[in-house]
């Protein structure tokens, strides 16, 4: 399992500067506007004279916090996607949902189990799941939604959590789901309770989680809080890097924050 990054895909004028490319009319809340065919939604609202505080975060498809809907004039369909994902079309309306208001249950990990009765306490909604895999059409991340659903219903929390993996949290299930369920705080509470109780130990991790513990790095990090940007740019790019194909027993040479 790995987390995936999307690219948006490739269009017209991709790589030449704005103003070489062929433009678009687009509409953002109800006004037109003409933008280069080679931008995302997300630049496109920028070169609009937008500002995005909300609802942008790291640009990459990540993050999950540039749920957008849109739709086109001779269309009834209501589309979504991440607006750092998407590249605009002709006669797009679009509005940005940094936020989808889905339900979300308080919780308090130490004292529940890993099965289904937990989850029906918490979230009893999910039995209202009519397997319409409208979820998953609407998944920016291509996450088999509907069937990560009925392993919840099932009680199959190892399912749920290896189908959810890649979710960014960015609510378009919700948004469009017809029962009004809150499918990715549901699979994020089967993701912690795989990971706390179902998962074996991993003892390196607890391990690390002490030293933290005991102030092992303290020093080191106040250290580095003290070091001046250019050197932090310096000790930054000269990191040594783990090897992408490094077998299981490699250390760095340098083993002072092992
Ligand atoms: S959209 Fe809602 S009802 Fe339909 S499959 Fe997904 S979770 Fe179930
Ligand atoms: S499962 Fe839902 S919240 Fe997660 S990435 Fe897909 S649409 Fe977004
Ligand atoms: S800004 Fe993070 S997913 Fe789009």
């Amino acid at each position: 399992m790995g987390r995936k990054k999307r690219e948006a895909p490739p269009s017209k004028g991709e790589g030449k500067p704005a103003e070489e490319v062929p433009k678009v009319p687009i509409f953002i809340m109800g006004k037109r506007y003409e933008v280069p065919a080679s931008l995302t939604i997300q630049k496109a609202f920028e070169y609009a004279g937008y500002q995005l505080i909300r609802g942008c975060g790291c640009r990459g498809g990540i993050c999950g916090a540039c749920g957008t809907v849109y739709r086109f004039p001779d269309s009834q369909k209501i589309e979504v996607g991440l607006a750092c994902q998407t590249v605009v079309q002709p006669n797009m309306y679009l509005t940005m949902i940094p936020f989808f208001p889905a339900n979300r249950t308080i919780y308090d990990l130490e004292k529940i189990r890993p099965d289904l009765e937990s989850l029906m306490k918490l979230y009893p909604d999910v039995m209202r799941c009519v397997q319409c895999n409208t979820c998953t059409k609407a998944c920016p991340m291509d996450i088999e939604v509907m069937d990560y659903m009925a392993a919840a219903m099932r009680g199959d929390l190892a399912k749920v959590a290896e189908l959810s993996f890649d979710c960014v949290m960015c609510g378009l299930c919700a948004s469009r789901c017809p029962a009004e369920i809150a499918q990715y705080h549901i699979a994020i509470l089967a993701r912690r309770l795989y990971g706390k109780y179902i998962l074996p130990k991993s003892e390196h991790t607890d391990a690390m989680v002490k030293r933290i513990e005991e102030g092992t790095y303290e020093s080191k990090v106040e250290g580095l809080m003290k070091t001046d940007e250019d050197q932090l740019k310096k000790l930054y790019n000269e990191r040594e890097i783990e090897p992408e194909r490094a077998g299981e027993d490699w250390i760095p040479k340098d083993t002072q924050y092992l």
